[in-house]
């Protein structure tokens, strides 16, 4: 593999879930935003909220970031042009997506080039409430993820990653035999026992309607993501917690804009 500075940056990168109390100076807070705001966009749909109150933010991160789709800017300025804002909220809700996350990570790679260390936060969504208040956020702001930043007070490997003929596919996507699957859960499964990562994090998933076969010397990544996303785990309102901001993806609904 070819190597430079900007590729090892991104090569040894992992989240980091443990800070030292040190604050980022202002300078170093600006240039990350600066970098994030320097992301291709569809359209600059999306804002960025700060706290920088330790105590607070998770995993007591100096700074916590929360990275918004954010339709109401661009309201403010299509009323100046005389414009009204027709497009579908699930349409937006794509394109602010897609420049939200190439914000947020623009700005963990400049974080890292300084050596600070970050972590995403994916339960913000189901917290609209709550950050609506504290941040008075207006209608049509919708908290996309968290992001944590800070000096690391942790150092890790970097995580493994699926092999690549698992993940490129040129011109044809494959029929995968079973070796490949295999491989690739190994990779991962290993990989993350190797740092006996769920275990520090004391992160297993309990199991809903089966009896628990599993011990901290056994469970790793595939069987992890397997009860997320086969247990139906996460409150069942996402679409109110988009209602609360003021977008509407319900089919029928958005039809009456
Ligand atoms: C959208 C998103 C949501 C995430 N949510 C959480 C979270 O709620 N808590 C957490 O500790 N890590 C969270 N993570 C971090 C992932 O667990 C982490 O990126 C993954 O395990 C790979 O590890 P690495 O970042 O160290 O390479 C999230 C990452 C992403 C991209």
């Amino acid at each position: 593999m070819i190597e430079n500075k900007v590729v090892q940056t991104m090569l040894n990168r992992k989240s980091t879930r443990k800070y030292k109390e040190e604050m980022p100076g202002d300078e170093i807070i600006e240039t990350i935003v600066s970098a994030g705001q320097q992301a291709p966009f569809a359209s600059q749909l999306c804002s960025l909220l700060l706290s920088r109150k330790r105590d607070e933010n998770p995993y007591k991160a100096p700074l916590f970031f929360i990275l918004c789709v954010d339709s109401h800017k661009w309201e403010l300025i299509m009323a100046k042009r005389n414009w009204k804002m027709v497009a579908d909220d699930l349409l937006l809700m794509v394109f602010g997506f897609q420049d939200a996350a190439l914000m947020a990570e623009n700005m963990v790679i400049a974080a890292e080039s300084f050596g600070l260390g970050s972590c995403f936060l994916g339960g913000v969504p189901f917290e609209s409430e709550k950050i609506i208040e504290k941040f008075h956020l207006p209608p049509r702001v919708f908290p996309m993820v968290g992001l944590a930043m800070g000096y690391p007070a942790e150092n890790h490997p970097p995580r493994p990653r699926y092999p690549m003929e698992f993940v490129l596919f040129e011109d044809r996507y494959p029929n995968f035999d079973e070796d490949i699957i295999e491989k690739s859960m190994r990779v991962m499964d290993d990989g993350y026992l190797e740092q006996d990562y769920y275990c520090r994090l004391k992160a297993k998933i309990p199991l809903k309607d089966k009896e628990e076969t599993y011990n901290y010397d056994t469970y790793s990544w595939t069987e992890h993501i397997s009860r997320k996303w086969g247990q139906n785990l996460f409150p069942d309102t996402l679409l109110e917690q988009f209602k609360r901001c003021g977008f509407n993806l319900c089919a029928g609904q958005r039809d009456k804009k």
